[in-house]
């Protein structure tokens, strides 16, 4: 359980976690207690246990985080919910991902991904912070269509302060990473009331994701879109890039893929209307690769882009699987959070 308070935070966060789970699993099997981000935890860490606890006794347990990652994202955001609020937050953020939500807005993304690959030019990258700072770029698009522009600055600053203390101790004193990020927390909600009133005072229709929430009908207050923004930008952004960072990498690894890959996109490209100096793909482009979906799918499902998740019991849960220890999941104080590793 490492020490106390602190626990093992700082042996999983500092190293590859599949090195921690893997060091745990030898030693404990695959269901062990260990203390990260000031909460007791059960780390999970076989697909069976895993699927229990996902899938076929969903029911026994909740969504969660440990407290500081609440606090930062917000209260209100929809990982920490279940109920008609939940599927309320669900149908909304589905809304403004619909094809016909962004279908308009692939030439833009192209455009930023045009703008990365000119930074990129001459200088040695670190490919997984340059997807962030791509998806963040996407993220922002979709979230307020072109109006960030204004912000983007501002939003990009605050948020990457907040996201270097996402698994940091929960210490709110001066000059702690928690604290810094909470100062940053607070801005970010000040910007976004900003673009908030800018846009009821403009009252035209947006069809990205601040317009979803803020659909009339839909009733959510200030704090519930602040929390929901922020909490998206989490969810979408380190994720995407880490899948776009494995694709490289596995291209990189399969000259033959990487050539069909290229003649596919290639082939797209020539295709725009002679005369054009360079053409804007557009959502018909993007039905026409399917070597391209295909190596996104494997991607998928061959890399770990989540490296666990957390669930709360809503009761005392059974729980006996190979290898395992009946008693890890059995009467636990309620403190306990289980993370599942996948
Ligand atoms: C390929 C990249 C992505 C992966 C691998 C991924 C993975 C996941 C997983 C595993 C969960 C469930 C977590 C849990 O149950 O504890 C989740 C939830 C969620 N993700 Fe993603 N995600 C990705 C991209 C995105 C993007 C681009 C968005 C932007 C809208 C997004 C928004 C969400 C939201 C809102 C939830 C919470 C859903 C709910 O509570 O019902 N994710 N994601």
């Amino acid at each position: 359980m490492g020490w106390p308070y602190m626990g093992e935070t700082f042996q999983l966060y500092s190293q590859d976690p599949n090195v921690f789970f893997a060091s745990k699993r030898q030693r404990y099997g695959s269901i062990f207690k260990t203390h990260i981000l000031g909460c007791p935890c059960v780390m999970i860490s076989s697909p069976e246990a895993a699927k229990f606890v996902l899938v076929t006794k969903s029911h026994l347990f909740k969504p969660t985080f440990p407290a500081s990652k609440e606090r930062m994202l917000g209260k209100e955001a929809i990982f920490f919910h279940q109920g008609a609020y939940h599927m309320k937050l669900r149908k909304l953020v589905l809304r403004a991902f619909t094809p016909e939500a962004i279908r308009n807005i692939v030439p833009d993304i192209q455009n930023i991904a045009k703008d990365s690959l000119l930074s990129w030019e001459g200088r040695l990258i670190n490919t997984f912070q340059e997807m962030k700072s791509y998806t963040f770029n996407v993220a922002l698009l979709s979230i307020f269509g072109k109006d960030e522009v204004l912000y983007r600055e501002d939003l990009k600053r605050c948020y990457y302060i907040l996201e270097k203390g996402y698994n940091s101790m929960p210490i709110n004193l001066p000059g702690t990473l928690f604290n810094k990020s909470m100062k940053a927390r607070k801005e970010l909600a000040q910007i976004l009331a900003k673009i908030l009133s800018t846009r009821r005072q403009t009252k035209l229709d947006h069809n990205d994701l601040l317009g979803s929430f803020m659909g009339d009908k839909e009733g959510l207050t200030d704090d519930q879109i602040a929390d929901n923004i922020i909490g998206v930008i989490f969810a979408a952004r380190d994720t995407t890039a880490s899948v776009l960072t494995w694709i490289l990498k596995y291209l990189g690894e399969n000259p033959s893929v990487l050539q069909a890959v290229t003649e596919e996109q290639e082939a797209i490209m020539r295709s725009g209307e002679k005369g054009d100096e360079e053409k804007l793909l557009n959502w018909a482009d993007t039905k026409k690769m399917p070597i391209t979906s295909r190596v996104i799918q494997e991607t998928l499902r061959v890399a770990s882009i989540l490296s666990f998740t957390f669930r709360e019991a809503v009761e005392d849960v059974e729980y006996e699987g190979q290898n395992s220890k009946k008693a890890y999941l059995t009467k636990l104080p309620p403190s306990y959070l289980f993370a599942c590793h996948s």
